[in-house]
């Protein structure tokens, strides 16, 4: 996929080089101003990777994990759950995230049954076609099922597909834990 000079590419995350690797954690500490550096120690090997390239070098990313969403306790999902978005900063406003992204929905139309992130920024994914679940959102833990927001101002989106069962997304959302939940 091509947006003016943009080339997106999908990688593994075990097929990732030390370069790339750092370019990632450069790339998305700079665009969120946090410390992405233990991004690779929280991520599954099997991780999919979307890299915004301009001439080779990274400017856009998104990486999509296997989660497993439980609807209403009843309802299992292969939720393919997109972390670590970003654009390089001064290279925003370009169309770069966009592309990035629609790459990534793409992918998770293909192979999941429900795609799903959380962010700050609901207005940049609406546009791409995810929704905001309005129900209520928990974990998963070895005690049981834990109430658990998304950390801050932070809405959990989802992308839906001719394989998502129908749903209203008022139900209830739950996945398994992991650091932040969401
Ligand atoms: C969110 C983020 C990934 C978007 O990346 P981006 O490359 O700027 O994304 P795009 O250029 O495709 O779109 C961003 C906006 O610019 C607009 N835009 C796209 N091309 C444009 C152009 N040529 N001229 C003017 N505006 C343009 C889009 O319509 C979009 O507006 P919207 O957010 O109001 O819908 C980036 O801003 C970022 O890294 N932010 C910091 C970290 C963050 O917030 N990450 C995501 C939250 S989880």
């Amino acid at each position: 996929m091509n947006a003016g000079h943009l080339v997106v590419e999908s990688i593994l995350t075990e097929a990732l080089t030390a370069v790339q690797r750092t370019a990632i954690v450069d790339l998305c500490s700079a665009a969120h101003d946090e410390d992405f550096g233990l991004l690779f120690f929280f991520l599954p090997h099997d991780g999919q990777h979307f890299l915004g390239l301009i001439d080779g070098v990274l400017v856009a990313h998104a990486v999509c994990t296997l989660r497993h969403f439980v609807v209403d306790g009843r309802i299992p999902l292969r939720a393919g759950y997109i972390d670590a978005v970003a654009t390089m900063p001064g290279l925003q406003r370009r169309g770069y995230g966009s592309a990035v992204m629609r790459t990534a929905g793409e992918h998770i139309r293909t192979h999941y049954d429900i795609g799903g992130l959380s962010t700050s920024r609901p207005s940049f994914y609406r546009r791409l076609g995810w929704r905001r679940w309005r129900g209520f959102l928990a974990a998963r833990t070895e005690q049981g099922l834990e109430p658990a927001a998304p950390r801050g101002e932070d809405v959990v989106m989802v992308l839906t597909s001719t394989s998502t069962p129908p749903l209203t997304l008022g139900e209830q959302l739950s996945v398994e834990w992991r650091p932040g939940v969401w």
